[in-house]
């Protein structure tokens, strides 16, 4: 089943080759959605065990990010940008300018946002196969180069991933705000109301004040949650400007959930670590579960390239021209959904 993803990804990539991004969408990932500075973008780089997305105060990540993670067995880390073909990244300081260079030549320099996404993928031997999202934080207030409908206009770029039935929303919120109040879990409620496919996160537990501890809401007791609430410290506005390494973080988020007296009867249940586990698993029974959708999606976009080609009629290839490029992209498309099918098919048959 674990092969399942990457074949997923690939089927991403192809999709997103032909520009349609209406079915990109479609495919199954798992998205990240809460309040701005609620922890979303520190969550998915403890899930890469990397530093290298933007974040910190104000408003850090201005375009979606959809990135995909592939597990390697070299002892190589690097990643590569769908829109820097053939150059792999080692450094991850780069990725994070990379990331902000690309972010300012859509939106500028001015905090202005855009729904265009970047596409970033991590090899490594230190992740498992997974598609994440990171995505602007919901905000009220415009500032610099936003537009004065900037709330809506975040909140329709969250929906416009999270309504995929086949996505799996981390909705985000700190425990030192009320539950009650929470972006994340009320704009998941309203494209997952029986929580199908909602995952609670909350973060920033190390700034809850003494003697106050979340263990209901971290319970479901507050706002239930079918898929339940994971806890998790990410590191602070001064350990990322001390630089301090992630894989310290993790022995001390650790540390943190095993010697906070309320917290130690459910560690293991808490953490990043946990939560990756959880997501792999999470996901491959999500996308096994809607093996039969994903395959009329791939099966419907066949038939629609080759609609448009057959209208394009058969003139000589000339590698610019339309018919050529629909060609290619058929082959494309053939070749990859075949493979797909195949693929789900032999898995769903395996288990
Ligand atoms: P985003 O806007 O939701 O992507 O949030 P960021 O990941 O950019 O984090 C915003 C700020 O909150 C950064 O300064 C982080 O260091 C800080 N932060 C996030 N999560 C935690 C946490 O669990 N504990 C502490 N102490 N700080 C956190
Ligand atoms: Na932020
Ligand atoms: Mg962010």
């Amino acid at each position: 089943m674990e092969g399942l993803i990457p074949v997923v990804n690939k089927l991403q990539d192809v999709f997103n080759t032909i520009g349609t991004r209406k079915v990109a969408l479609d495919l199954p990932q798992i998205v990240v959605i809460g309040s701005q500075s609620s922890g979303k973008s520190s969550v998915l780089e403890n899930i890469v065990g990397r530093g290298f997305l933007p974040r910190g105060s104000g408003i850090c990540t201005r375009r979606p990010l959809v990135l995909q993670l592939y597990h390697s067995d070299g002892k190589e880390e690097y990643a590569e940008f769908l829109h820097v073909p053939n150059k792999k990244f080692t450094d991850f300081d780069e990725v994070r300018r990379e990331i902000e260079t690309e972010t300012e030549r859509e939106t500028g320099k001015n905090k202005g946002v855009s729904n265009k996404a970047i596409r970033l993928k991590v090899f490594s031997p230190n992740v498992l196969n997974l598609t994440l999202v990171d995505l602007p934080g919901i905000t009220k207030v415009p500032v610099g180069d936003q537009p004065g409908n900037i709330e809506e206009l975040i909140r329709n770029m969250c929906l416009e991933y999270i309504s995929n039935p086949l996505s799996i929303i981390l909705a985000v919120s700190p425990a030192n705000a009320d539950l009650a109040n929470s972006d994340a879990l009320k704009m998941a409620r309203e494209v997952d109301p029986m929580g199908d496919r909602t995952i609670g996160i909350l973060t920033k537990l190390d700034l809850v004040d003494e003697g106050v501890d979340v263990l209901d809401a971290l319970d479901g007791k507050v706002i239930p949650l079918k898929k339940g609430y994971i806890g998790i410290v990410n590191r602070s506005q001064a350990e990322i400007n001390a630089n301090s390494p992630l894989s310290d973080l993790r022995r001390k988020e650790r540390a943190f959930f095993l010697n906070h007296p309320s917290y130690r009867s459910v560690a293991s249940k808490q953490g990043t670590e946990y939560l990756t586990k959880s997501l792999n698993g999470i996901l491959l029974a999500h996308i096994r579960e809607h093996l039969p959708d994903l395959k009329s999606n791939v099966q419907r976009q066949l038939r629609d390239v080759d609609k448009e080609l057959a209208a394009l009629g058969s003139e000589p290839v000339d590698f610019k021209d339309k018919t050529s490029q629909g060609q290619l992209i058929l082959g494309l498309l053939s070749k990859y959904s075949t493979y797909f099918v195949d693929s789900i098919d032999g898995r769903a048959r395996g288990g």
